[in-house]
């Protein structure tokens, strides 16, 4: 099966009905994407497929029909995304484990929704869940970002 990820193609030989998180991590080594619920509760394994957020704890391999993209993909330590430099800039992160499906989910709802309200913010990122209670940074940093991105 063949697959594009983070711009490159792959080839890879699993069944169909394995979870492309599992693909993602364990075939093809790239493992942003963090196992978190396996149930689609927490969305620490969020990616993007056709630029689109999904979770890959609840994508099967064999339904993927367009391009992911991991957090390794989104941007580059020397180039980042702009959600990746406002992260940085309001040092979000604590343990980091939610943190590339947080980027993921915030980075594709900016696509849609260039300049959100907090209540949209908070709708589109209520199903990432944190246990460190980063919860605040992230608002933040998504108002950084998308004025980042709308050159404001
Ligand atoms: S691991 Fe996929 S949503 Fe939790
Ligand atoms: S930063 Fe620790 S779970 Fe979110």
């Amino acid at each position: 099966m063949r697959l594009r990820v983070n711009g490159a193609d792959h080839e890879v030989d699993v069944e169909d009905d394995m979870p492309l998180l599992w693909v993602l991590r364990d075939e093809l080594g790239i493992t942003g994407p963090k196992y978190g619920c396996g149930i689609a509760q927490c969305g620490a394994c969020t990616v993007h497929m056709g630029g689109v957020a999904v979770r890959s704890c609840q994508v099967l391999v064999g339904d993927v029909d367009d391009e992911v993209t991991t957090i390794e993909g989104l941007g580059t330590p020397i180039a980042m995304h702009a959600v990746q430099e406002a992260w940085v800039e309001h040092q979000v992160a604590q343990c980091g484990y939610c943190q590339a499906g947080q980027i993921m989910q915030a980075s594709a709802f900016l696509d849609l929704n260039p300049d959100p309200t907090d209540a949209q913010i908070d709708a589109a990122m209520s199903g990432n869940l944190c246990r460190c209670g980063t919860y605040p940074r992230i608002r933040a940093a998504i108002r950084t970002a998308a004025a980042k991105l709308q050159g404001v």
